[in-house]
């Protein structure tokens, strides 16, 4: 009995403590932050965690504000809270023997590619407000579906206006009124995963198709973390602490930070690891930041990297010399005449409001209506297009910063550099410059897949021999599902609703890879996550190096995902939690800092010798990059999931930079689920250049593939 009301007591403090932040937040001091305090697994040893997380509390901040300050408790799959602190505070909490770790509730971002449309434009280009919310709408449709399957333990919780049925089976939301999608970024990402089967979906009749998720029988959960402010760090590990406790599967995020933080400081990363540790795989957006920026770096994250489909969309444009253009845009508007009079946006502005700098980016404010109506203005930046329309004009060319298509509220193109330059040698040359915009085609991209440039990439800085990102996936002008109730081109006067849209981003690619690893979960459905990442990463298709030769491997990681092919990958590089705590425990020299995992009682593993379904080598850095010899070894484990007896042979890339040898090189098999152990040593001269190489097994059926780096940071 004492246990029964133990337990609603449990719940219900948990919703008075939020109540009360809620109600009585701002009577906290101004110098209190909001803190994440990690405590590792859950011990079972208080049956009432939360009264627990208060107890701890008590010993640092005042009896009177405890209440206030605690914002959540982690107490389902994990242990911990979010409170806000004094600095003062903070420090003792640090040093409370069941903290693990300690750190600032940052703010995350989704990761579409909105911002990066203003990719290497001037400081003073206006921003676009970006108002995000990551959820799902109740229209997934559920029709064939029998009740959700018996071990879900979820709930739908969705709030106001939120219905669940047996696609869509749970909801939850963090931090805001309601888990509806006002955005479209959770309805997309979800539906590209999951969504149901739809004949001749499109936007506007372009990218016309049949839209399906990757697996389109399995049921979807939303748990709603970002609001208008962004995404919450002690929001997104309170649904880490819920998922895991509800069921799922899979979880696919594709929200990141901007900067990487320590595997024990990062929200995702912490989530992930007891997801994994409860069989469940996380997969996660590498970010849209490009260059050397990737965040996702836990080697228990499956990191996805962005690239292009053979589909492309172009915006035609038609000078009133019968040149005809490509740009890119996805135009759904269709001007009605032949040609409209072309304006430069700088002749056509106020002079009162703007500088000419302004004037020629067209920023907001400076085009003056009157000058506009029926015409079509230039613009040195793309993101003039916005002005252009509050504008009235009846559309817009700019020069793009980024060689993608995003959804225009008006008819508008973005060009080249050289293009762009010649409309303008085409307007200075001309007395009545006119111009069409035609609605946007499809078109083959010969050249894919290609990494997008907005893509981020390693290498790793908290863990420079774990390559990542891991694979990339389709994430440019992805056609999915979206929410009606959502501007598509991310301008609030632009009223359409739609049921369909396109966006890029690695936060379309990463619910693609969740798609294919819930559809070799379902013909495998006791296969450990890091199995079922090791089947997605050897079986990739190798990457066509002359169109991705930016970064190479810190671009795409092992290649591009194959889902077919992974579901018979024939051997797998399978890890196990302890593995993870042993390399945790080689990276961190404070072995308290692990809460509950105790490293001094455990062995070590270098980074290096984790058991990866890739294999990299950073060699430290150098004053000069000449020729520096170097010899390193690795240890790999494969286990084999293909046929019984089956023997594979080892083939290696070939270089006179370097020297690769694999011992045994080859590998017998009598029995399935079998392991077998080898070594990798590479020796050679360092020159500077990233060494890309890479190591397959082969059986004559199956082809297990992983790259090989070997580099310096530089
Ligand atoms: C719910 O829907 C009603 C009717 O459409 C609307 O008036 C109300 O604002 C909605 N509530 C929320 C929280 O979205
Ligand atoms: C830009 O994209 C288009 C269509 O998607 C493609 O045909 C073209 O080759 C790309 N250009 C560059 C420079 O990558
Ligand atoms: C095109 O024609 C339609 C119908 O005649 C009209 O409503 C619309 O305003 C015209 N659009 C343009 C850009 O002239
Ligand atoms: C067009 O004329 C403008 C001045 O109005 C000048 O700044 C620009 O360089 C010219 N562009 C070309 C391509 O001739
Ligand atoms: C149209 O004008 C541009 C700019 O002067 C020029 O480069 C182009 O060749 C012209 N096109 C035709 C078909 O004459
Ligand atoms: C979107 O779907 C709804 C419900 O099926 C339908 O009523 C509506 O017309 C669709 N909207 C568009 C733009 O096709
Ligand atoms: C960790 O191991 C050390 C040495 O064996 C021991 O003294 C310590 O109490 C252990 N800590 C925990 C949290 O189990
Ligand atoms: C594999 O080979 C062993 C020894 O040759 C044999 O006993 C066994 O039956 C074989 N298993 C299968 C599944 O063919």
């Amino acid at each position: 009995m004492a246990g029964i009301f133990n337990l609603k007591f449990s719940s219900i403090l948990l919703v008075l403590c939020v109540l009360a932040l809620a109600n009585h937040g701002h009577a906290l001091d101004e110098e209190r932050k909001l803190y994440i305090v990690y405590m590792g697994n859950l011990d079972g040893k208080y049956k009432l965690p939360s009264s627990h997380h208060i107890n701890i509390l008590q010993e640092v901040v005042d009896i009177s504000l405890v209440r206030q300050s605690l914002v959540r408790s982690y107490t389902r799959s994990f242990n911990g809270f979010a409170a806000y602190l004094t600095p003062q505070e903070q420090e003792k909490l640090a040093d409370h023997e069941e903290v693990a770790s300690i750190f600032p509730s940052k703010t995350f971002q989704l990761q579409t590619t909105r911002s990066w449309d203003f990719m290497g434009f001037p400081e003073n280009v206006q921003r676009n407000p970006t108002v995000e919310s990551d959820t799902i709408i109740g229209s997934f449709s559920d029709k064939g579906f029998g009740p959700p399957p018996k071990k879900w333990k979820g709930e739908c919780k969705g709030g106001s206006n939120f219905t669940c049925n047996n696609k869509l089976i749970g909801a939850r939301f963090y931090g805001s009124d309601s888990a509806r999608d006002t955005e479209g970024h959770g309805t997309h990402t979800a539906s590209t995963a999951a969504g149901s089967i739809v004949k001749g979906a499109s936007f506007y009749g372009i990218a016309e198709g049949t839209a399906r998720g990757a697996v389109p029988s399995s049921r979807i959960a939303a748990y709603k973390v970002c609001s208008e402010s962004g995404c919450l760090a002690a929001d997104i590990l309170a649904a880490f602490d819920d998922a895991i406790a509800d069921g799922v599967d899979l979880i696919t995020i594709s929200i990141g930070g901007n900067t990487p933080e320590a595997l024990q400081n990062d929200p995702i990363s912490i989530g992930s690891f007891h997801a994994s540790q409860k069989g469940i795989l996380v997969i996660q957006s590498a970010g849209n930041s490009g260059y050397r920026s990737l965040a996702s770096v836990a080697p228990w994250i499956f990191t996805v990297a962005a690239s292009t489909i053979d589909r492309g969309i172009v915006t035609k444009v038609v000078l009133g010399n019968g040149s005809i253009l490509t740009g890119k845009s996805v135009n759904r508007f269709k001007l009605n005449g032949t040609t409209f009079p072309l304006v430069y946006g700088k002749e056509v502005s106020s002079s009162e409001q703007c500088d000419e700098e302004w004037a020629k980016t067209c920023q907001d404010g400076c085009l003056q209506k009157n000058l506009v109506k029926g015409k079509i203005v230039l613009c040195d930046s793309f993101s003039g297009r916005q002005e252009a329309l509050r504008a009235g004009a009846l559309g817009s060319i700019g020069l793009g910063g980024v060689n993608i298509s995003f959804v225009v509220p008006l008819s508008a193109s973005a060009l080249t550099k050289g293009d762009f330059s010649l409309v303008q040698s085409y307007v200075n040359s001309t007395k009545a410059p006119k111009v069409d915009i035609l609605p946007s085609e499809s078109t083959q991209n010969l050249d894919a897949p290609r990494v997008a440039s907005f893509s981020s990439r390693g290498p790793n800085s908290i863990v420079p021999d774990i390559l990542k990102p891991d694979v990339t996936a389709p994430g440019v002008e992805i056609l999915a599902a979206f929410s009606p109730k959502a501007s598509p081109s991310e301008i609030l006067s632009d009223k359409a609703s739609v049921n369909y849209s396109i966006l890029s981003g690695t936060s379309m690619s990463c619910p693609h890879v969740a798609g294919a690893a819930a559809y070799i979960k379902s013909l495998h459905p006791d296969w450990s996550p890091s199995a079922i990442k090791s089947a997605l990463m050897t079986t990739a298709w190798k990457m066509n190096v002359e169109h991705n030769q930016d970064d190479t491997e810190f671009a795409y990681g092992s290649g591009h995902i194959d889902p077919v092919k992974a579901a018979d990958p024939g051997l797998v590089y399978e890890t196990v939690q302890e593995d993870y705590i042993k390399m945790l425990c080689s990276l961190i020299s404070d072995t308290s800092t692990l809460g509950n995992f105790n490293c001094s009682e455990k062995l070590k593993t270098n980074p290096k010798d984790l058991n990866y379904p890739s294999m990299t080598v950073n060699l430290g850095s150098f004053e000069s990059n000449q020729n520096i010899p170097f010899a390193v070894k690795l240890i790999r484990t494969v286990t084999n999931v293909g046929c019984a007896n089956s023997t594979y042979k080892v083939k290696t890339s070939v270089s006179s930079d370097y020297n690769i040898n694999v011992n045994p090189s080859t590998l017998t098999f009598e029995k399935l689920n079998e392991k077998k152990t080898f070594e990798v040593k590479i020796s050679g001269k360092y020159t500077g250049n990233i060494i890309s190489a890479a190591l397959e097994w082969s059986d004559g059926v199956h082809n297990v593939r992983s790259p090989i780096v070997v580099y310096s940071f530089y």
